[in-house]
């Protein structure tokens, strides 16, 4: 059985996403451990805990130093020994000790089809803002590994989403939000939880 730990900032409709994917068997063989949220107010804790799942915020603001909060965070996930580390909208910068100690066992979803609209500032509607401004016909979502750069790791799954003419950027999130992240990510964790996915060099393969 994998065991595995979603980090969420925000409403956690990707943890929401897996937890459905996991009671309608399209992920097999995974439990989630455990949701840790940043933020106290995140409704990604919310839907945790409708689900018996254990939940808990570990904000930076109650911890002395940065440092402090990362020592903290680490700690916490070791202690439920994950197979793999789902980033689901974790709007916090993943120290470096941390992505060493779960190279190719963390994953992260990122609303656009990497390499574009992507890296340091593009998260939330910034990314479909961008799009939209750049005029794409096509946009969409990517689940990757987690290395040290900024949505740099290996690509295991993306999913194109088409833009249309009069979209606003919320518009659109939803969009690519319910056709391709709500999908990719579920799939990428069954691929994982199965072994599927390997990674040579920079890149990731479904075996
Ligand atoms: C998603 O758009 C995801 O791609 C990004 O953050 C957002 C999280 O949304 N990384 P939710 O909390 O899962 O609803």
């Amino acid at each position: 059985m994998l065991k595995i730990v979603v980090l969420a900032s925000g409403g956690g409709t990707n943890l929401q996403a897996i937890i459905d994917s996991i009671e309608k068997g399209k992920i097999g063989n995974t439990e989630i451990a455990m949701v840790i949220s940043n933020n106290e107010k995140a409704y990604a804790l919310d839907r945790a805990r409708n689900y018996g799942i254990p939940a808990v915020c570990i904000s930076p603001k109650n911890y002395p130093s940065r440092e402090e909060f990362y020592k903290k965070l680490l700690l916490t996930i070791e202690g439920v020994s994950p197979g793999l580390i789902v980033l689901a909208g974790f709007l916090v910068v993943i120290p470096e000790i941390m992505i060493e100690k779960y190279k190719n066992k963390m994953i992260n979803i990122h609303p656009s089809l990497i390499p574009s609209f992507c890296g340091t500032g593009f998260y939330g509607l910034k990314v479909h803002e961008e799009a939209l401004k750049r005029g794409v016909k096509v946009t969409g979502a990517t689940v990757h590994f987690v290395d040290e750069g900024t949505d740099t790791g290996p690509i295991i799954l993306q999913k194109a989403v088409e833009v249309k003419q009069d979209d606003t950027a919320k518009i659109l999130q939803r969009r690519v939000m319910e056709e391709a992240e709500w999908e990719i990510l579920p799939e990428a964790i069954d691929l994982y939880a199965r072994g599927k996915i390997k990674v040579r060099e920079k890149r990731a393969w479904i075996e």
